[in-house]
């Protein structure tokens, strides 16, 4: 989604801003702007673009000022224009504001501003409309906090924005977005993700919901929406959320691609209390509900397959956005086990307060612990995999699938004896050698449909390998369950088509040799994922022999690696691929 970030320096801030916008742009990045307070005025640049070209361009990071907000944008209300490029100013160019989330009732708003305010809007934005209402109430109380609980009142949505004044206040309001806090002796930071915090932050307050923070000088109040001191704790955030960066690799995508041979060891570590807690809530369920989207979606698919085969537990996976269509049938009294990287999207949130009317015990998998999600929580365990930058989801799958594994044998009495420093053994074995893969990519770069099949548990993957491959390379691709084959799909086989069979030789892999012949008669080719040589395949993608009830963590490293090469090869920036951004805070 969007980025915001205001800070607050004893010396001229606009660079910093310009280069923590192009860290966080990761959550949006089709526009980008700047306003910085100088001695007497506010100062705007903003344009259409990534960070460092608009930079280029209006050279942001060279106006002079020693307080000032930017903003990365990820369109939602408006076409993607300089005008409605953030920051956006007031009628009296006096208060400018960036924003991320919705403001619901700007419809309203807007009609009511321009009718008894005569305020001419310049964006189609729904942003607009808070610099304008700031204003009309700074002007009747010259009181910065006064302007603030007054504005709020009239907003309706989930948003965070940041507010710089001519008068000098820097003021960060949350609603149900996430908003940060950086202090140090010298700066104060505002932001709306740890990524962006300057390198010589390290100490945060995470804002709570109807929170707002006033930076005058280097001063801060933070404040409920009732204008009462609020109370907050000072956290030290990781060392690996500091100074992050692609290193030697070419895209973050891959770079966390190869971190996760060390992730895998990582995931749900340190948190084992939490863990333990997490296996008891299941143990003791009648009936447990798994959601999340997309990526984590298919994470709550894999659940199912294992909470049940391993635990004998009744388990039902239903996507987060999908919550509200089906929450007459949630049983009451159940356990909600929610799954998101983030720990913000919108879905996500959404799909566990369904689940608290219903008084369903909420437990979570998030990387971010101090996010929503994990307030909503009683138990969360963390995925310990570090920052993800790359917007399509890797390393933090085979995190939230590596915590699955360990609640699955942990509900089975240690029946599966996971070792995960074999696994991660295998990681590195198969990225030791990706020539085979970049050499079936060059061969396929220009197909327009691929197919993904596996059976069983390995279904999720192949879901999860098809939407890597759609949200990087742009190419068509399906993730099939190999039975469904011939109930419709194998319409569409033919001499062009290219089917990816996930085929570990374990109990699905008779069947899917013979979905292998069915779609070989009608000549489409295989590239088969396994760790055995089939003649069928003109493709085979080796991944080693391990303990079969643990492939799913395997074959979807080799997904993961086709999609990226893919997109090396069709010439598309994998980090930032077109209409996405990571973390769907709006619904
Ligand atoms: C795809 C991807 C998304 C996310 C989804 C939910 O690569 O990352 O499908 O999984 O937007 O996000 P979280 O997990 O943060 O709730």
């Amino acid at each position: 989604m969007c980025s915001i970030l205001g800070l607050f320096s004893n010396s001229d801030v606009a660079p910093t801003i310009v280069s923590s916008l192009k860290k966080m742009e990761y959550r949006g990045y089709d526009s980008v702007g700047v306003a910085i307070k100088n001695e007497s005025a506010i100062q705007t640049k903003k344009g259409v673009g990534k960070v460092n070209a608009v930079n280029d361009q209006l050279q942001m990071d060279k106006i002079g000022g020693h307080v000032g907000i930017g903003h990365t944008r990820w369109a939602t209300h408006g076409g993607v224009t300089a005008e409605n490029a953030h920051p956006h100013m007031c009628n009296t160019d006096s208060i400018g504001v960036v924003h991320n989330g919705i403001i619901e009732n700007y419809v309203e708003l807007r009609e009511e501003l321009e009718r008894n305010h005569n305020i001419i809007f310049k964006s189609s934005t729904d942003t607009e409309v808070i610099p304008n209402l700031l204003q009309i109430f700074y002007e009747k109380s010259h009181d910065v906090k006064r302007a603030i609980m007054d504005t709020v009142q009239k907003l309706k949505g989930h948003y965070a924005f940041l507010a710089l004044f001519k008068s000098g206040e820097l003021v960060g309001v949350r609603n149900h977005e996430p908003l940060i806090v950086g202090v140090s002796d010298n700066d104060l930071v505002l932001t709306s993700d740890v990524v962006g915090l300057p390198e010589n932050i390290s100490s945060v307050i995470y804002l709570d919901n109807n929170q707002f923070v006033i930076i005058k000088n280097n001063q801060y109040k933070i404040y409920n929406f009732e204008g009462h001191a609020a109370q907050f704790a000072i956290k030290t955030i990781p060392k690996s959320y500091q100074n992050v960066s692609k290193g030697s690799y070419d895209h973050f995508t891959i770079k966390e691609i190869f971190e996760q041979p060390t992730t895998i060891l990582a995931a749900g570590e340190g948190d084992d209390n939490n863990l333990e807690k997490i296996v008891e809530f299941i143990r003791d369920s009648d009936f447990v509900y798994v959601t999340g989207s997309g990526t984590s979606y298919h994470i709550s698919v894999i659940a199912k397959y294992l909470f049940s085969r391993f635990a004998g537990k009744k388990v039902e996976h239903v996507m987060a956005s999908e919550m509200k269509y089906s929450s007459r049938y949630i049983i009451p009294n159940s356990t909600m086990f929610a799954i998101s990287q983030s720990g913000e999207s919108a879905d996500i949130l959404e799909a566990v307060s369904i689940g608290k009317k219903k008084n369903a015990q909420i437990l979570s998998m998030i990387n971010s612990r101090n996010s929503s999600l994990a307030r909503e929580s009683i138990f969360t365990v963390g995925l310990n995999c570090g920052p993800e930058i790359g917007v399509a989801a890797t390393k933090s799958y085979t995190s939230q699938m590596a915590i699955l594994y360990k609640i699955a044998d942990k509900l089975c009495d240690n029946c599966l004896a996971i070792d995960f420093n074999t696994i991660s053994d295998a990681y590195s074995k198969i990225l030791s050698d990706t020539s085979k893969i970049k050499e079936l990519a060059k061969n396929i770069k220009d197909i327009s449909n691929l197919f993904v099949i596996g059976r069983g548990v390995h279904y999720p993957n192949a879901k999860e390998g098809a939407l890597k491959i759609k949200e990087i390379t742009y190419v068509h691709a399906e993730g099939i369950a190999g039975g469904e084959l011939k109930h419709g799909p194998l319409a569409l086989m033919d001499s062009s088509t290219y089917v990816i069979v996930i085929n570990p030789f374990d109990d699905s892999y008779v069947d899917n040799i013979s979905s292998i012949h069915e779609i070989k008669s009608r000549e489409a080719k295989i590239i088969g994922i396994s760790n055995k040589y089939d003649p069928s395949y003109d493709y085979w993608i080796e991944i080693p022999t391990i303990r079969e009830e643990l492939y799913p963590l395997l074959e979807i490293i080799p997904l993961q690696l086709i999609a990226y090469y893919l997109a090396i090869e069709r010439g598309i920036d994998p980090d930032y691929p077109k209409n996405l951004a990571k973390s769907v805070t709006v619904k």
